[in-house]
């Protein structure tokens, strides 16, 4: 049977770890899968959680089985985390999921049964798994305009007309900060805007919420998520804790569903709960139970909190580091967009063969549309990098 399979290329993001892992030049540089790396190019587990996972190792008394839904403690956390009271917890559901990836998954398997011929439109670009992944499961999608490679900002008015002709019901993709890849997000102005067409167009808001406190700080990147559900009677919020507890291999994350009230809240849990269970049965347990520590407890919370902001204002000085060493090295070429652009992606802005001719010469691994992830840059390789990127523009 398995002779009838074709083999596929390697993914565009994970695959470029094995590329880079394999290389032996020894100034290599890796831009490409977004993890967040200190100045001395390391992921290290974060400070409070190995002190949550101490904890949680000395007083577990079981592995048995946590239902579909996940630990409540977490869910009741991570649900304040993202919406902080902006609706009442009646008519909202939050399960604990397998990281963001599992998260949009299990949405997909319920929007797929809610409205089977509903549209996804998606920006244009966005994150390279988002079509593959929703896609695969059976929903249709199609783009909105988001960015403009000229200039280099969002083509907010193409982008509002784009989901005023969208039909009523259809359902729009958004990120709520951070936009991965382009790193832009809109300001909140244009939030309104946005949520004046989807309340007006009756669409329902998807968001993607998987950069909370890498953009402008944790209660700021949750404006867009708050604001449009203070405003809408539906929508469907799916987070991670990959990037800002650094949990990115215990897969953590949640799924939230926001109903026109405590009834059809009640129904839609069912529904959520029913393909959890069709499709990986329950969530891993341990990520989340760390995360689940740290945030219910206050001095843990506090010391977390500015973990995050320590990364934050790494990648934000990693920026201008960048766009620096550039107009020192090649003036005549404006890379002024990667300090406007928030949390770990941009756009380079340079040409696939560029981003080939970078790697095959000089060891510096993106993805093939030109984005980076600037926590790959520090003070020790900007040199290089700015040196390399001057050579091939
Ligand atoms: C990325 O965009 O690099 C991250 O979200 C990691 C991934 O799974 O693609």
């Amino acid at each position: 049977m398995f002779e009838s399979l074709q083999a596929v290329p390697a993914d565009a993001i994970l695959g470029l770890i094995a590329e880079h892992r394999d290389d032996p030049r020894p100034n290599k540089i890796d831009l490409g899968v977004g993890v967040y790396r200190t100045a001395e190019g390391l992921t290290p587990v974060l400070s409070t959680v190995k002190k949550a996972e101490h904890r949680l190792v000395g007083t577990q008394s079981s592995k048995t089985y946590i239902g579909t839904a996940g630990d409540a403690t977490f869910n009741h956390a991570m649900q304040t985390l993202t919406f902080a009271g902006a609706v009442s917890n009646d008519r909202l559901v939050t399960i604990q999921t397998p990281g963001g990836s599992g998260s949009l998954r299990v949405a997909a398997a319920v929007l797929l049964r809610a409205r089977k011929n509903a549209t996804v439109w998606a920006s244009e670009p966005t994150w390279a798994n988002h079509v593959p992944l929703l896609g695969g499961a059976g929903l249709q999608l199609k783009p909105y305009p988001y960015y403009d490679t000229q200039n280099h900002v969002i083509q907010i008015d193409a982008m509002l007309e784009a989901l005023r002709a969208a039909p009523k019901g259809d359902i729009v993709l958004l990120h709520a900060c951070c936009h991965n890849p382009s790193g832009l997000d809109p300001s909140e102005e244009e939030w309104q805007a946005i949520t004046d067409v989807i309340v007006d167009r009756e669409l329902l808001p998807f968001i993607d919420s998987a950069y909370q406190g890498f953009g402008r700080g944790v209660e700021d990147d949750a404006f867009a998520v708050r604001h449009i559900a203070a405003r809408v009677p539906e929508m469907v919020v799916a987070t991670s804790c990959s990037k800002n507890f650094g949990l990115y291999r215990d897969r953590v994350g949640t799924l939230s569903f926001l109903s026109a009230d405590a009834a059809t809240q009640a129904v839609v849990s069912s529904q959520v709960n029913n393909c959890v269970r069709t499709l990986y049965s329950v969530p891993p347990d341990h990520g989340a139970a760390v995360v689940s520590i740290i945030l219910n407890d206050e001095q843990l919370r506090a010391e977390w909190l500015d973990e995050v902001s320590e990364m934050r204002s790494r990648l934000q000085n990693m920026r201008v580091l960048l766009n620096d060493a550039l107009i020192e090295k090649t003036p005549d070429n404006d890379f002024s967009h990667l300090v406007r652009a928030n949390g770990m992606f941009c756009f380079l802005g340079i040409s696939a063969e560029q981003v080939a001719t970078l790697k095959q010469d000089f060891g510096i691994y993106m993805v093939d549309s030109s984005r980076i992830n600037v926590a790959g840059v520090t003070a020790d390789n900007v040199g290089y990098l700015s040196d390399s990127i001057a050579a091939v523009v």
